[in-house]
């Protein structure tokens, strides 16, 4: 892997901000003994390995149990480096569900999604289509920040897949959006492009996927706002919300 400056100072921000957090806690040093180290090296290996993704289970349960359920989870290695978990916001029992790739650097301060730049457009286009953040449910396919914001791995969305899954059979929305690439090729098991999978609802054990663009990705790339305006518009005749 080839690191930028960017990437570097990126990573020790992360470290510094790490360390203020564990300061804040109260964390006065840090045991190197040669038993702790050997400890450490082990953490390299995932701490468990996951269910396989499965069908959306059809049991009953309340978002409440599933969080509890996750607890402080430590299914895959990004336990080690996240402030907070972000299980998702929202109505539990909204229609429509917004699933991102996961939590960034103000989501996993806050252990709220979509709290940051993106998560500010998100809002403005939930209010495009004439709904609050109240009235819909948000979560991501991950529930802790990958360092670097870099995209999950595989055996990352693998270990938190069940508890996504289970959030969804638990609210039972007729929709979910899915926010980019990562969102909709994990849930819909495809390797297509975003650019191709967008534009039309998919089946997802029987709720209506609508793959759309990330907004992150419209921050960078403005000119698309105009097809995700279009796939609000089908979700909103869809919906009952005339545009
Ligand atoms: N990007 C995501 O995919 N999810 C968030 O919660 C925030 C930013
Ligand atoms: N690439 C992504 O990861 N997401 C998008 O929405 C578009 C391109």
């Amino acid at each position: 892997m080839k690191l930028g400056t960017q990437d570097v100072l990126t990573a020790l921000d992360d470290i510094l901000h790490t360390l203020h957090a564990y300061r804040d806690r109260g964390v006065a040093g840090f045991d190197c003994s040669p038993g702790v180290r050997d400890r450490m090296a082990a953490w390299r290996e995932p701490l468990c390995t996951a269910e396989p993704p499965g069908p959306v289970p059809d049991r009953v349960e309340t978002l409440e149990h599933i969080r509890r359920d996750l607890g402080n989870c430590e299914r895959c290695g990004l336990c080690r480096l996240r402030q907070h978990i972000v299980f998702g916001a929202g109505d539990p029992g909204a229609r429509l569900v917004f699933v991102g790739e996961g939590p960034g650097r103000e989501e996993d301060l806050r252990g709220e999604p979509f709290v940051g730049a993106a998560g500010e457009l998100l809002t403005r286009i939930i209010q495009a289509i004439k709904l609050t953040r109240d009235q819909v449910y948000i979560c991501n396919i991950i529930k802790c920040r990958p360092p670097r914001n870099r995209n999950p791995l595989t055996e990352e969305i693998d270990a938190c897949r069940p508890f996504l899954d289970r959030q969804l059979a638990a609210i039972q929305p007729e929709f979910i959006v899915a926010l980019g690439k990562v969102a909709a090729q994990t849930l819909l098991g495809s390797e297509v492009p975003i650019s191709r999978l967008r534009g039309r609802f998919h089946d997802y054990h029987g709720m209506r996927l609508l793959p759309t663009y990330h907004p992150a990705y419209l921050l960078r790339n403005p000119d698309k706002k105009r097809d995700v305006w279009e796939d609000m518009k089908l979700l909103m005749r869809e919906y009952g919300h005339a545009p």
